[in-house]
């Protein structure tokens, strides 16, 4: 049977698709909470538990402390900057293994939480978390799937390059067992452009959202987010937390 794949460019979109996602959706946000979730759970976080505002973030703090033998962070981000009162942005780079292993992180970003949550809304089956971090274990993974949706998170309800490009780039991976896939619209421009760039994902740093963050002095950020495949991970979100499907050894075990 002939498998189909679809792209969503928004997360805005999909608070208006009339018909949801029947099948996996793979939410990408990769500058940059996409990016975080992998190395946070990379870095053997416990869970990461994706809420869309700061208040209701700060709320389920306090419902779990002392409910669970997990220490509890609070990550996120408004227009790129720590939230007040927060113990991590929402940098990959400050959730190393030191600051996150064996941790439950409560997460709010601006477009990233918000894609998780609205593919949950929409129905998707399951739901996968991608970025160029984690390229060839999604890849491996999709290969298993009959169908899936690609779920763009953007940036301020408008399309975002990166997300994408980054979903192009594992297209044309995943796609080399040429004629089996349907493609929509969406994910057959994303390929083309992928083609175009040929296999470059630092041509991420020429776009808004990566222009927006060297400005802020995050250079490192965008060079990091752009790095294809150091973690072999693959986290899903099953309503209320995201996890690894298959934990990676921490060291010493
Ligand atoms: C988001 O969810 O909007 C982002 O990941 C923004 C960012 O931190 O750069």
């Amino acid at each position: 049977m002939e498998k189909s794949i679809s792209l969503i460019l928004t997360a805005h979109q999909l608070e208006n698709m009339r018909s949801g996602i029947s099948s996996t959706a793979v939410v990408y946000d990769v500058l940059r909470a996409s990016s975080t979730i992998i190395t946070a759970l990379a870095n053997g976080a416990h869970e990461i538990r994706p809420v869309l505002e700061p208040e209701e973030a700060r709320q389920l703090y306090k419902d779990l402390s002392g409910k669970t033998d997990k220490s509890i962070l609070l990550g996120g981000e408004r227009k790129g900057e720590a939230i007040p009162g927060f113990h991590l942005g929402n940098s990959p780079l400050e959730y190393t293994r030191e600051q996150v292993c064996n941790k439950t992180i409560i997460m709010t970003t601006t477009n990233g939480t918000r894609a998780l949550i609205n593919s949950h809304k929409a129905g998707a089956k399951k739901i996968l978390i991608a970025g160029f971090l984690n390229q060839g274990a999604l890849v491996e993974s999709l290969r298993q799937e009959p169908s899936f949706t690609i779920v763009c998170a953007g940036i301020q309800g408008q399309f975002a390059y990166e997300d994408f490009l980054s979903a192009g780039l594992m297209l044309h991976r995943l796609l080399d067992e040429e004629g089996k896939y349907h493609l929509d619209d969406g994910a057959l421009a994303a390929l083309g452009l992928a083609k175009g760039i040929k296999n470059d994902p630092t041509a991420i740093f020429q776009c808004f959202h990566g222009r927006r963050l060297i400005a802020k002095n995050r250079k490192a950020d965008v060079e990091f987010c752009a790095t294809v495949d150091p973690f072999p991970v693959l986290p899903v979100f099953q309503k209320p937390g995201i996890h690894l499907s298959s934990p990676v050894p921490l060291p010493g075990n």
